[in-house]
């Protein structure tokens, strides 16, 4: 996730405003900067690693001239942070800059074609070879627009961009599937990944849709619709609409805390996170197929994890799997594995003092790291012999929702790569399964939409209670336990997260008439247990909140509150949907209580100390 802006004002200097705006949209990104503008046919750039005040200390973008310009904030995805990859990047003749904010599928093959072509590359970046497509494609169009228009059905993935050139007249901005929008003023016109990047500019925006481009310049916005030819079409104007959003509100995306704004932008997260390359998949399934002992170290949420990819590992790829807990890891990890294990070490922050000890230790062992983590050159991946990262972008809340989702993602598009490695799965099992795997990105957002308003409710009506359990079989086990994690650490409500068929070995002894139990119960093959368990707390007279499929008119007889799942969900992957109504669940119990779910107490996002 990176903040893109563009500018194109009618007097004045853009620089300093670009420079601005990019502080704003700082949320989205912050380990690199840069501001591109035009004047005179030439193209000034400065860029850096590091935060844009930092970058202008040393660089003081303020004094780039022009009155066009571009700007990016950068969450690194191809190539780690450096002064090469960040935005914006440029053609072979310096006469085309670019920033853009997405991830191009098939940059590799656009790469090689234009290497071959004669282009040369200075960055790692998938962005760069934006610049050299539009490079070639104005040797043969008219205009800036049309060159656009010309590459974008070459470019698989998303991308949100804002491009100028040397002609200085216009600034052209496209998306799919990233967010854009324009701002028009008096005073200038523009394009930014978000509210926040316009917001002392103007209150006026159009929201840009997905294959709609965009031409700015000192008269105006004109709009285009792109032909799958790369044909414009001209767009009737667009009437904006007026935000009326304070600042600290358009940063959060109109949300009133960043984990609500978080557990919504988890469809797109999602989404982005399926994206990763199949051989980047491939690499790291290789290698663990190639270890007789698979361990996941991981803390906290990603524990959690790690603990619902020891079901899919078990059952999809026929691999058993250890999950440790990171700060038990050299208490219980074996000091004889060696080169015969593999540990995958998952961490949204990378940061992590438990999880970074326990894989120092085993690397000392002779043990192969793997990482999975959300965060480009953490201490983390400076320790492993490969990484995967997942594509949440920054996550604000200090509790781990989006993060969640996209390392269970992660996970289960490993489990489908070693499972057809290992023939547990044929070539069309894989496929089947990643096209199930593909349909969660639309089923969250359908839970978000039918399951919010309900969750709410039923939080509203537990709210009073002192202690919960949240229960589940199998893999749901793990969503029980993230469940019980989120109440305990937003509403200070005691909760306990266990194997539902464990309850009766113990906890089972603390449930009296009212106890809340929450049960997580998709329709898998624990479904017939689950029940047994749920007439056990029926017994007691604890009251029942059961997550299940829609159609399951049993459980939800049972039941005093229902939150009905989609009853196409996939079994195998189900912690990513059904963990989201215990999101909502936690945040509203935290909310109703008065608590501030954003910055919960004694907790920080990343752990450092031992
Ligand atoms: O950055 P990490 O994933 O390594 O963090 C691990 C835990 O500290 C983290 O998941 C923690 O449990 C969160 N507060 C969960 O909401």
């Amino acid at each position: 996730m990176c903040g893109i802006i563009g500018a194109v004002l009618i007097r004045g200097q853009v620089a300093p405003l670009i420079r601005q705006s990019l502080k704003r949209l700082e949320y989205r990104g912050y380990d690199s900067s840069g501001i591109a503008t035009v004047e005179e046919g030439r193209i000034y750039i400065k860029k850096d690693k590091g935060k844009i005040d930092d970058i202008h200390r040393r660089l003081n973008f303020d004094l780039l001239p022009g009155v066009i310009g571009i700007g990016h904030t950068r969450w690194a995805t191809h190539g780690p942070p450096s002064r090469s990859n960040a935005h914006p990047h440029i053609d072979c003749n310096n006469r085309i800059a670019v920033v853009h904010n997405g991830i191009i599928e098939n940059y590799q093959e656009l790469r090689e074609s234009l290497v071959d072509r004669g282009h040369s590359f200075l960055s790692e970046t998938d962005t760069e070879v934006i610049p050299h497509l539009i490079e070639e494609a104005l040797q043969t169009t008219k205009g800036l627009d049309q060159a656009v228009g010309k590459i974008l059905p070459k470019i698989e993935g998303s991308y949100a961009i804002a491009v100028l050139d040397t002609s200085g007249t216009s600034l052209v901005c496209a998306r799919k599937e990233s967010p854009l929008l324009l701002g028009l003023s008096n005073d200038g016109f523009y394009c930014a990944s978000d509210v926040p990047a316009f917001l002392p500019m103007t209150r006026q925006i159009i929201v840009l849709e997905d294959e709609e481009i965009a031409c700015l310049t000192t008269q105006g916005a004109t709009l285009y619709q792109l032909s799958p030819k790369g044909k414009l079409f001209k767009l009737p104007p667009k009437s904006p609409t007026t935000v009326q959003w304070t600042l600290d509100m358009a940063e959060k995306g109109g949300y009133p805390h960043f984990m609500l704004k978080e557990i919504h932008e988890q469809p797109r997260v999602l989404r982005d996170t399926l994206r990763i390359k199949k051989a980047e998949l491939q690499k790291f399934a290789e290698v663990m197929n190639n270890h007789q002992t698979i361990c996941t170290v991981a803390a906290g949420t990603s524990y959690h994890a790690t603990l619902a990819s020891r079901y899919m590992f078990s059952q999809i790829a026929g691999r058993f799997l250890h999950s440790v807990v990171a700060s038990e890891s050299p208490e219980i990890i074996d000091t004889s594995l060696g080169d015969e294990a593999v540990i995958i070490a998952v961490s949204q922050s990378g940061e992590t003092i438990d999880t970074i000890h326990a894989i120092k230790d085993l690397k000392r062992q002779g043990c192969t790291i793997l990482v999975i983590t959300n965060t480009i050159d953490s201490s983390i991946t400076r320790l492993a012999d490969s990484v995967l990262y997942t594509q949440a972008g920054p996550e604000i809340g200090v509790a781990a929702t989006k993060t969640f989702v996209t390392q269970l993602a992660c996970l289960a598009s490993l489990s489908i790569c070693v499972g057809e490695i290992t023939g547990k799965q044929t070539h069309e099992e894989a496929r089947h399964l990643l096209e199930e795997l593909n349909q969660f990105p639309e089923l969250l957002q359908s839970i978000i939409r039918n399951q919010e308003s309900i969750v709410k409710e039923t939080a509203q009506h537990y709210v009073a209670k002192p202690s919960f359990f949240f229960l589940g079989r199998g893999i749901s086990r793990a969503t029980a336990m993230e469940g019980a994690l989120k109440i305990k650490e937003l509403a200070y409500v005691h909760a306990e997260g266990y194997p539902a068929g464990e309850s009766k070995h113990g906890p089972i002894a603390l449930v009296e008439e009212g106890f809340p139990v929450v049960f997580v119960a998709p329709n898998d093959r624990t479904r017939r247990f689950i029940l047994g368990n749920v007439m056990e707390m029926k017994s007691r007279l604890a009251q029942i909140i059961t997550l299940c499929s829609g159609d399951d008119e049993r459980l939800a007889e049972l039941s005093d509150s229902v939150i009905q799942m989609p009853s196409n969900l996939s079994n195998a992957f189900s912690p990513i949907g059904y963990v989201v109504p215990l999101q909502f669940l936690a945040y509203y119990a935290a909310i109703q209580r008065g608590y501030n779910p954003d910055q919960p107490r004694n907790l920080a996002k990343a752990v450092t100390v031992l």
